[in-house]
């Protein structure tokens, strides 16, 4: 028997039909709630409202549980490749190795960026945080591939989801590489995804560049956890913006805006300059815990700690931590903010705030410290996320448009002024 939710307001009672997930997640499906009672719901930040159904993504924030498509996050780090895990995202299974064969080339050979797109890279300044110019760049996509003429929607999606996958490496190495005043490098199509795009940051043309493995496999472990995470802000961004109708390019340019802040994806870059402080102030991590408990009056947060839904350990934390010191002795590097994270973790979760909170490190309290080790700028570190986070914004973008979601458009409760007269300006 479908289980229904009673409520009572204004002395009258109204049913809601209850749903359960297939990991048991619960709902009240409110979509009648104003028509039936006249109210609307308040839940700023939506912290207790689910905005879909997907079959996508599953996490369990109590026990720190992430799973792409049933697939666990501990299997994929260790077992997968980040095109396995794209095409199982974005297409629900793990492909088979002819499916990967052409999921694989077709994104071989959509690498190159329209050179008119390079006209584009010039208007910016040279020091152009590299997240702007990308989340640019990927909304002038749509302009140089409007829709395709001809093929059903399936055929101009997957080119779409093909030509995002494929140049966004290449336009994310275009802006560190102008940054640097380095000539851009295109993508070359014998190299695998990930060396093509150390290749095309790295790479000079004066001295040959080898890929180590080591850093290409460490990016393949990093990008893997940053692929997807449900109903995140940047991936909600994408959705929202998928629902007008709008094409993918913009949608996704509007999930890299979103993902940029400091307080989402932008939290890496702030975590690495937030250690560089401490070092630089003598590392002591007890002063900065200090700050961070009285955050209302030193305006301090402890970046790369805290998250809405995991109120345990982020399970990407625990396999970032771990990789942290695998690749960092592997590279023979000896990074002292790496001692300082460690101590920075042991003193907040010894401290009441952060237990009563459950404030545990997140996926981007230890993943700068290995890009930096790989050699990636800290100014690249988000560009890092949303080279990792792109599939699932495709994924979760290509569901909403399957299940035909209506456009999203969110109520609210007015608190401004009721109606008044218009005074002419020679009377104010
Ligand atoms: C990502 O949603 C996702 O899935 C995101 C993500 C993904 O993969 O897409 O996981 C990626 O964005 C990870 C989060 C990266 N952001 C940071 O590391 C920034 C620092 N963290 C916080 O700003 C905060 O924890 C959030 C934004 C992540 C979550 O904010 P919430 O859920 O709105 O929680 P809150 O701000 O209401 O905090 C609750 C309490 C507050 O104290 P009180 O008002 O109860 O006294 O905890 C405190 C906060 O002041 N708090 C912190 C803190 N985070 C929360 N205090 C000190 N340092 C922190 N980092």
């Amino acid at each position: 028997m479908a289980n229904t939710a009673e409520l009572t307001v204004d002395g009258k009672s109204y049913s809601f039909p209850t749903l359960e997930g297939t990991e048991h997640e619960k709902a009240f499906d409110i979509s009648n709630l104003r028509d039936q009672t006249g109210y609307v719901t308040l839940d700023r930040g939506y912290k207790n409202t689910g905005a879909t159904k997907s079959a996508i993504t599953f996490l369990d924030g109590e026990l720190g549980i992430l799973q792409y498509r049933g697939y666990s996050i501990e299997d994929l780090a260790a077992k997968a490749s980040f095109l396995e895990v794209a095409y199982l995202l974005i297409y629900g299974e793990l492909p088979t190795k002819e499916e990967f064969n052409t999921f694989e080339t077709a994104i071989r050979r959509h690498t190159l960026v329209n050179e008119d797109m390079r006209k584009i890279f010039d208007g910016f300044p040279v020091n152009a945080h590299p997240m702007g110019v990308l989340s640019s760049l990927v909304s002038a996509m749509s302009a140089f591939y409007p829709d395709l003429q001809g093929g059903s929607d399936e055929d101009k999606t997957d080119l779409h989801i093909i030509r995002l996958l494929a140049k966004i490496p290449t336009i994310a190495t275009w802006s560190y590489k102008r940054s640097l005043g380095h000539p851009m490098n295109y993508p070359k199509n014998q190299l695998d995804y990930i060396p093509n795009f150390l290749n095309m940051m790295f790479s000079l043309p004066v001295e040959d560049y080898k890929v180590d493995p080591v850093v290409a496999e460490a990016l393949n472990v990093l990008l893997i956890l940053h692929a997807d995470h449900e109903q995140n802000c940047s991936t909600s961004t994408v959705r929202l913006v998928g629902s007008s109708q709008a094409n993918i390019y913009s949608s996704i340019s509007a999930g890299i805006s979103a993902l940029w802040g400091p307080l989402h994806g932008g939290a890496n870059q702030e975590v690495i300059e937030m250690l560089e402080d401490i070092k630089a102030d003598g590392g002591d991590v007890s002063k900065y815990v200090e700050m961070a408990k009285n955050a209302k009056t030193t305006g301090f947060r402890l970046f790369g700690f805290g998250h809405r839904v995991y109120k345990n350990f982020d399970p990407r934390a625990k396999i970032i931590k771990k990789a942290a010191d695998d690749v960092l002795s592997k590279l023979g590097v000896n990074d002292p903010v790496l001692e300082i994270a460690k101590g920075l973790e042991e003193a907040a979760l010894h401290d009441d705030y952060f237990v009563s909170r459950k404030l545990y490190p997140n996926v981007d309290f230890y993943s700068g410290i290995i890009y930096r080790a790989l050699g990636i700028p800290t100014n690249m570190f988000t560009v890092l996320f949303a080279i990792g986070r792109l599939p699932g914004w495709i994924a979760q973008w290509k569901e909403m448009r399957e299940q035909k979601e209506p456009i999203g458009r969110p109520r609210q409760i007015y608190t401004g002024a009721t109606l008044r007269e218009f005074k002419p300006l020679d009377q104010r």
